[in-house]
């Protein structure tokens, strides 16, 4: 059961979080957000006990046992001009690594676009998606899963997923592991647009895979070189000899020369 007053009383923000949605089985929630007619307020938050159909990143699922976990995600509908779509991830990203770091003093790797790393295994990723009408951006939803309290992971996976408990051999409190994600995240969204060069720093800064060889694979297509930097949008500079080129997605792996 997730205890709504613990995670209230830490809850720190503006509008993040606000509307705070308890539910205990949905398909998504980030289906849920980006298809509701209904028109809810910026920065509504729902969270799922248990997803029936949880997505991950380039259509994989995203599996998370009922209650040990948190999957959740964050309704963005105002102002969205003001913010890159692709800093939104950064920033999710950091929030989540800047509260497993603060917390639970575990280190955290970023893995471009969007993963939390704990000892090079998945202990988060994020999905991020809209809605437009014609050339308007409606709404963008923040999806997040963090392995928090499950332990043990069954099926194949790219990267070996973990979770806090495993890690840190403690079971973790998922009402002030939320507050601190939200907390951090509205901070982070408010640097993107007063100072996205600071973001973008802030994500190098924890991004271990700078400057080393990589593979990027996507739909079949592999592609080799020097994970060189981000560009000011977030997106990948890979560099193959002198030529470079930007990626915008698949998975990226290091390998060894
Ligand atoms: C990934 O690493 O591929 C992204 C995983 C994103 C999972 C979260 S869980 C909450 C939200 N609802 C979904 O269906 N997916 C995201």
């Amino acid at each position: 059961m997730f205890k709504l007053e613990e995670f209230d009383i830490k809850l720190d923000t503006k509008f993040v979080g606000r509307n705070f949605i308890y539910a205990d089985t949905l398909d998504s929630t980030n289906s849920f957000l980006l298809n509701s007619e209904k028109k809810y307020n910026n920065g509504t938050t729902l969270l799922a006990e248990f997803q029936e159909k949880g997505r991950g990143r380039i259509q994989r699922p995203w599996q998370s046992t009922k209650g040990k976990n948190l999957t959740f995600s964050i309704l963005l509908n105002k102002k969205l001009k003001k913010y890159i779509p692709n800093h939104i991830n950064l920033a999710a990203s950091l929030a989540v690594s800047q509260s497993i770091e603060h917390l639970y003093q575990l280190k955290t790797d970023l893995k471009w676009p969007n993963d939390v790393l704990v000892n090079k295994k998945k202990i988060s990723g994020i999905l991020l998606e809209s809605k437009s009408t014609g050339s308007a951006l409606n709404k963008i939803v923040v999806g997040i899963g963090i392995n928090v309290n499950q332990t043990k992971f069954e099926g194949e996976f790219k990267i070996q997923p973990t979770s806090i408990k495993y890690e840190k051999r403690q079971i973790i409190n998922r009402e002030i592991l939320l507050s601190e994600v939200l907390n951090n995240f509205e901070e982070l969204l408010e640097l993107s647009k007063q100072n996205s060069k600071k973001l973008l720093d802030t994500w190098r800064d924890n991004c271990r895979m700078l400057g080393e060889n990589v593979k990027i694979e996507h739909n079949n297509e592999i592609k080799y070189g020097v994970f060189y930097d981000i560009d000011a949008n977030g997106f990948m500079l890979l560099k193959d000899g002198d030529k470079f080129e930007k990626i915008t997605l698949g998975d990226v792996s290091l390998i060894q020369i």
